[in-house]
């Protein structure tokens, strides 16, 4: 298990922050590099498009060797993007998205394959859920997660049951490389945790080499080839053993983006989890529960005089920060955060433009997420992606 010193502890399963996380802290910790503004302007230079805003307002904000995965892009060299879900709920709220979002962009800017692992596996082995209930959820989750704008033809989904043989040579040669005491070490497993806690890190390596793929969903060129992953933090400890293991394999190491937590509702020292409703919004969410929901968010509590004389807090303030991560025209949120930062503007205000922006994005979302069953099947489809 990974201690941060005063900000609780971050693992795969545990999140508990104290008093808001410490991501700095976290990254030194993690030894993880932050995303600063050379990389960023050379991911602009690349891609020929203004970086998006997770990147400019640090939403994902530390990575493991992006500055190598740049050069080599510069190169001519190929990469594919990596990144799963585990279904624990029926529906997804709006901090899962946040890395779909964010993978999504960096597809079509890059234009390259996407391979999503759908881990219902995990989330059998670690919860009291019946695989039935698992595939079930799977579904919407996939459904939730095509309508963060994927290019179908460039997107494979698979959940590892139904991918297990072609996952299953890859995932051996990688256990192999790792002992009991490191994934103790790494993932907390005790001595009363199940026998499959310990095989499953090993399951969400596989993907991270594009032998993996080959050749019946990636060309025979990528078997050198990168793979980009952006996840939450708290995922990091996987792909940490991952590129532990690259070199011994003769493979290259996996590239990370980690992203932050979208705070509870309730304060910026939880995250916003689907198991209390109230944290979170739900994609599903009616308008007139989002905006109960955010009418209730915490806004730092100052009374209207200390706001007048002190401005917000923005950086304990729920609702601005759902804006630092929904609001995406930057001349309405600059001014806003300057108003609001000096007081002119008040909490009512900013929980107003917050059901706006968000009730914008959730109607978006529940267009893009009318898909048919046959799409659904389509992009889970065994075939070589375009
Ligand atoms: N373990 C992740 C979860 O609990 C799911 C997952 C699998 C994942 N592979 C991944 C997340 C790659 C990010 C990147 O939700």
């Amino acid at each position: 298990m990974l201690k941060t010193a005063l900000e609780g502890t971050v693992t795969p399963d545990q999140i508990n922050m104290i008093g808001g996380i410490n991501y700095q802290r976290l990254m030194e910790q993690f030894g993880t590099k932050p995303i600063d503004d050379a990389l960023i302007s050379q991911i602009e230079r690349i891609t020929k498009k203004p970086a998006h805003p997770f990147l400019t307002r640090g939403i994902f904000f530390s990575h493991r060797d992006l500055d190598i995965l740049l050069n080599e892009i510069e190169e001519g060299k190929k990469f594919y993007l990596y990144t799963g879900i585990g279904p624990s709920s029926q529906t997804l709220h709006l901090g899962h998205l946040i890395p779909f979002m964010f993978t999504a962009y960096l597809q079509q800017a890059f234009d390259v394959p996407v391979v999503i692992q759908v881990t219902d596996d995990e989330k059998f082995l670690k919860k009291d859920l019946t695989l039935e209930e698992i595939s079930n959820m799977a579904i919407d989750n996939i459904k939730d997660i095509l309508a963060c704008g994927f290019d179908g033809e460039k997107t494979f989904i698979f959940t590892n049951s139904s991918f297990i043989q072609q996952l299953y040579p890859p995932a051996l040669s990688i256990a192999k490389l790792v002992t009991n005491n490191q994934v103790k070490g790494i993932f907390g497993i005790g001595g009363s945790d199940n026998i499959g806690q310990t095989m499953f890190p090993a399951i969400q390596a596989a993907p991270a080499f594009g032998q993996t793929f080959i050749p019946n969903i990636l060309p025979p060129e990528y078997r050198e080839a990168r793979c980009l992953i952006p996840c939450g933090i708290d995922q990091d400890p996987y792909f940490r053993m991952t590129r532990d293991v690259a070199p011994r394999l003769g493979l290259p190491k996996p590239v990370l983006i980690h992203g932050k937590f979208l705070p509870s509702l309730q304060g910026i020292e939880k995250k916003a989890s689907s198991s209390e409703p109230s944290s979170a919004i739900f994609t599903t969410d009616s308008p007139d529960i989002m905006e109960k929901k955010i009418t209730r968010a915490f806004s730092g509590g100052r009374s209207r005089k200390e706001h007048q004389l002190m401005g917000a807090d923005l950086s304990v303030d729920v609702p601005y920060h759902y804006l630092t991560v929904f609001l995406h025209d930057q001349a309405v949120f600059d001014s806003t955060t300057t108003n609001y930062g000096k007081g002119i503007l008040f909490s009512g205000d900013i929980k107003a433009l917050t059901m706006q922006v968000v009730g914008k994005v959730l109607v978006h979302h529940a267009e893009q997420k009318n898909l048919t069953d046959h799409q659904i099947s389509q992009v889970m489809k065994i075939r070589r992606l375009a």
